[in-house]
């Protein structure tokens, strides 16, 4: 079969020679599709693709309709917003995700956010500690938990809610189950956001959360920019300039916010929570070995759209 990997962020080499070597040692053809730099070119590397590892590439209607022998798509990564679920089921092409592969990274990434707005992005202005300070967890999945575990080693109290999780599996994941979001808000120095881009949570954060923060608090935001209302945000941000946001994904309207804010505002460039050649290297090679054992004996475990 052919293996299209489309990661127009690559992967780091050594988790290339990983996935090729899997894909190969199983008989698969594997083609590597890198930096690209248009819609399209995705679009003609798929048209004769059996198979496509992707990261926050875009599987839309015209990829799908594009590839004929399309048979699975496999996010190697958490969220699979970015592929058109709807078009994929309609042509029966089992989409995966390599669920937790890639938290670590992305976990650390939110601690180190946090200190680095503490510190008032690393400038000589007098900053504060994290430690003593509450952090709420917005969502306890794979990343959630990990940011937790490594907060509290820091020496924070951490709380969280997650929609799917009774409070009692909170606790048992070492976290104090705040009463509900508005509760998460109003009680964090720091919140920390880890829920997936869906109709139900896009542009859910905004304005009134917000202004529920406490004195000085910073919001961080490494899931995706989607989840924020831009503009609901830039109002909080002017009514309180004790505020700050931090983002692994940049807001539409960076260029406003910093203008208007500095250095109470941050993003990185491109998205990088994940980022790390350990996680390339466990995100990638679970993708290659998804694809082998679909192959192999119709192993959908990680499917997503079932
Ligand atoms: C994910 O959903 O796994 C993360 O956002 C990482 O995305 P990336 O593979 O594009 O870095």
């Amino acid at each position: 079969m052919k293996v299209l990997v489309a990661t127009q962020k690559p992967f780091a080499a050594v988790a290339v020679k990983g996935i090729r070597e899997i894909l190969e040692a199983a008989g698969h053809e594997v083609v590597l599709l890198e930096k690209y730099a248009e819609q399209s070119d995705l679009e003609k590397a798929a048209a004769d693709a059996d198979a496509m590892i992707i990261r926050s590439d875009k599987v839309t209607p015209e990829v799908i309709a594009a590839a004929p022998r399309l048979k699975t798509v496999v996010r190697a990564g958490a969220g699979y917003d970015n592929v058109d679920l709807d078009a994929a089921t309609a042509k029966g092409i089992v989409v995966m995700n390599t669920p937790g592969q890639n938290a670590n990274a992305v976990a650390e990434l939110a601690i180190a956010m946090m200190i680095y707005m503490a510190r008032t992005q690393f400038t000589p202005a007098t900053g504060s500690e994290i430690q003593g300070k509450t952090l709420g967890i917005q969502a306890f999945g794979n990343v959630g938990r990990l940011v937790g575990a490594k907060a509290k080693a820091l020496g924070m109290k951490v709380k969280a809610i997650d929609p799917f999780l009774p409070a009692q599996k909170i606790a048992e994941g070492g976290a104090e189950p705040a009463k509900d979001l508005d509760d998460l808000y109003a009680t964090g120095d720091y919140v920390s956001i880890h829920i997936p881009a869906t109709p139900q949570t896009i542009h859910s954060i905004g304005y009134d959360l917000l202004m529920k923060m406490p004195k000085g608090a910073t919001l961080i935001n490494t899931a995706r920019k989607e989840v924020i209302d831009e503009a609901g945000l830039e109002k909080a941000l002017e009514e309180r300039p004790d505020l700050k946001y931090a983002a692994d994904v940049a807001p539409d309207n960076l260029a406003a916010l910093q203008e208007k804010f500095g250095l109470r505002v941050f993003a990185t460039p491109k998205k990088m929570g994940a980022q790390t050649s350990e996680a390339n290297i466990n995100a990638g090679l679970a993708a290659a070995r998804q694809i082998v054992a679909f192959f192999e004996s119709g192993d959908k475990r990680f499917q997503v759209n079932k």
